[in-house]
């Protein structure tokens, strides 16, 4: 544990924490059996082993509701506690109404305002800033975040590049006011010149539904992963020097440190950068793959069921993704 030295934010913690994955595990080497890959290539290039995949039946909503129940038995709170919800996904339902709407419904979150995130699968970090906004500011007292995606229904399953890489889950935080602080600083950042590096380019008003953009696969995820590794690669490294610096905090201050979950190999490369020790470092992409904004959270629950991630503990999360944007935060974790 750290004190707060030079924190830019006070007074908001994280008080609850709530995960849900979908029990479809689908494995690599099932995903052989009908595309041009193998476990061995996807293993070694990017770390991952299997993936969830949600039911038919289930949407982003579902996942979320279920998340978020969770995290509300998990900190002792119930739904009418809840006074704002913030859905982070690039998976929504639908385009509107809100996928938070429906989730705030769900709960019971009748007290609630609610709206969904954008900013890629950094989404969830911008979530955590958003609400810490809101809280620190007075305006509200518990705020819900989630992460939730289901990007298997946005995957061209035929394009081995991108098919491999990604998984369905969610992952949700009660954020509340707190007398001591608890969050101490973030960094967010964006770069919209590298939108084209990673979209769903098909859909929206740029290009509606045409039985033409259905023809060229223009409504599934579409990525230049090599330019979105060496983005994400360096942007990892100067938001957590800076989050760091700004709360006066070191490496070796910093107990865990979850970054998004999109490579191994981009984890790695960041980690060493940093100079982070492998035992300061939390990964599970290997059973979960990329699960955009829900892969911290998901990382988080992980880390707490297995001892890695203890009350007191100086944690450090990053993000990157679609935007191009990226985002860290800096904190205390007291669950
Ligand atoms: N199985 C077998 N071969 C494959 C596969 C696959 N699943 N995918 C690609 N290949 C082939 C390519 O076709 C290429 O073959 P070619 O040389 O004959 O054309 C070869 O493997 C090498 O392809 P590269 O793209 O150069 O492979 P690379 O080592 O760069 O790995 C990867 C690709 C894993 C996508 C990597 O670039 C990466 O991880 N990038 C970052 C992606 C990322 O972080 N995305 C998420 C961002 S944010 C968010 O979460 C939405």
């Amino acid at each position: 544990m750290i004190g707060l030295r030079r924190g830019l934010v006070k007074g908001a913690r994280i008080a609850a924490l709530g995960v849900y994955v979908p029990e479809r595990v689908l494995t690599n080497d099932e995903l052989s059996r009908t595309l041009d890959t193998s476990d061995e290539w996807i293993a070694s290039r990017t770390g991952i082993r299997e993936r969830r995949i949600a039911r038919a039946d289930q949407a982003s909503s579902d996942l979320a509701v279920e998340a978020a129940r969770r995290a509300l038995a998990a900190g002792g709170l119930a739904a009418h506690d809840i006074d704002l919800v913030i859905v982070a996904t690039i998976t929504p339902d639908m385009f509107f109404p809100a996928t938070a709407s429906i989730v705030a419904d769900k709960i019971g979150a009748t007290r609630a305002g609610a709206f969904d995130l954008e900013a890629g699968c950094t989404g969830f970090i911008y979530g955590l800033a958003a609400a810490t906004a809101f809280v620190s500011a007075g305006i509200y007292h518990n705020i819900l975040v989630i992460g939730a995606e289901v990007l298997s229904r946005s995957l061209d399953w035929e394009d081995r590049r991108t098919c491999v890489l990604f998984g369905d889950g969610a992952g949700a935080v009660v954020v509340t006011a707190s007398d001591n602080g608890g969050i101490f600083s973030f960094d967010l950042g964006n770069d919209g010149s590298g939108a084209e590096h990673l979209s769903l380019p098909a859909g929206g008003s740029r290009l509606p539904a045409t039985h033409e953009t259905v023809d060229r696969h223009e409504h599934f995820m579409h990525m230049l992963g090599s330019e979105v590794y060496k983005f994400a690669t360096r942007v990892i490294v100067e938001s957590c020097e800076k989050v760091l610096a700004d709360a006066e905090v070191t490496v070796a201050d910093v107990d865990l440190f979850v970054p998004h979950q999109a490579n191994i190999r981009i984890i790695e490369a960041a980690a060493k950068r940093l100079g982070f020790k492998s035992d300061q470092v939390f990964h599970n992409l290997d059973h979960y793959g990329n699960t955009s904004c829900a892969s911290i959270p998901l990382c988080l629950a992980e880390a707490v069921a297995g001892g890695r991630l203890k009350k007191g503990d100086t944690l450090l999360m990053a993000g990157f993704g679609a935007g191009l944007t990226w985002g860290s935060c800096l904190t205390e974790w007291d669950l």
